[in-house]
């Protein structure tokens, strides 16, 4: 499979298509699917998808926009693990790991596995059966200040394979980096709280997929996916391979 090369930083061969062409999620496989998310959404019908915390969370939102975008994004949420599961999204209950993690509370024993992520009010979803899941994006432009956080935040091997970056493609390939580092926090369920210092997953900006087994957290892979907007993506799976699927809604 040849990857995609943007800005020197490869990805995976992605087809963005339809959703509503989307097949059932079958086993081995994972469906991303993208929005990007506009203010105008109908909040007064997706806040009736939220539960009291939830709506508890978002009235804490005080810039309008970022509280209508975050309705938008729960409720999308909650319609997507419908389709899923097969029932209403109102009947959707989610539950929180120790660190924040999500998950799929009910119905129970579906298997379903998901993570998302949102920025500047682009988001995208990631769900499969029975694979750990965390997907990390970052919306273009940001003017990130790579120079102070990547010796922070690399390990050597990270910082020397960046280094070898031309100035002008650096915040791209730093954001690369970082989506990597990110959702393979994400799929441990930890977010980023881990030394992110000490684990290497950027090594190599022209493969679009790195793979990573240690003792304590089993296999991993993680694939770089350039996002149907501007931006730079990635996704990890505790799993050897899987099928990816993409779709904008
Ligand atoms: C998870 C985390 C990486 C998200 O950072 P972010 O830049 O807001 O990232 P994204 O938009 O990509 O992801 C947000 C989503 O990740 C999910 N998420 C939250 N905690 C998670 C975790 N521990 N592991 C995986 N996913 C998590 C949620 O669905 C969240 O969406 P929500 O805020 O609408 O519920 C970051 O908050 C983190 O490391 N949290 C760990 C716990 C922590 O330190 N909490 C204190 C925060 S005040």
């Amino acid at each position: 499979m040849d990857a995609a090369v943007t800005d020197g930083v490869a990805t995976l061969p992605l087809d963005w298509r339809v959703f509503d062409d989307a097949p059932p999620l079958v086993a081995g496989e994972v469906q991303l699917v993208a929005r990007d998310i506009d203010d105008d959404r109908a909040v007064e019908t997706d806040q009736t998808l939220l539960n009291d915390a939830e709506t508890a969370r978002a009235a804490r939102l005080k810039i309008d926009r970022h509280r209508r975008r975050w309705i938008a994004g729960r409720a999308l949420l909650k319609r997507l693990l419908g389709h899923y599961a097969g029932v209403d999204a109102t009947d959707i209950r989610l539950g929180y790991g120790d660190i924040g993690k999500p998950y799929l509370k009910f119905p129970e024993a579906t298997g379903i596995q998901f993570n998302y992520t949102d920025s500047g009010g682009c988001l995208i979803y990631a769900f499969s059966r029975n694979i750990e899941v965390g997907i990390d994006l970052e919306a273009l432009p940001r003017g990130v200040r790579y120079a102070l956080i990547a010796p922070r935040k690399m390990t050597k091997t990270e910082q020397r394979a960046f280094e070898q970056i031309p100035e002008h493609l650096k915040e791209y390939a730093f954001l690369a980096c970082w989506t990597r580092k990110e959702s393979y926090g994400k799929a441990l369920g930890v977010g980023i709280r881990y030394p992110m210092n000490e684990v290497t997953l950027c090594e190599d900006y022209s493969n679009a997929i790195h793979a990573i087994n240690d003792e304590a957290n089993g296999c991993h892979t993680l694939m770089q996916i350039k996002p149907p907007f501007d931006g730079i993506a990635c996704l990890t799976v505790k799993s050897e391979f899987v099928c990816v699927n993409a779709f904008e809604i």
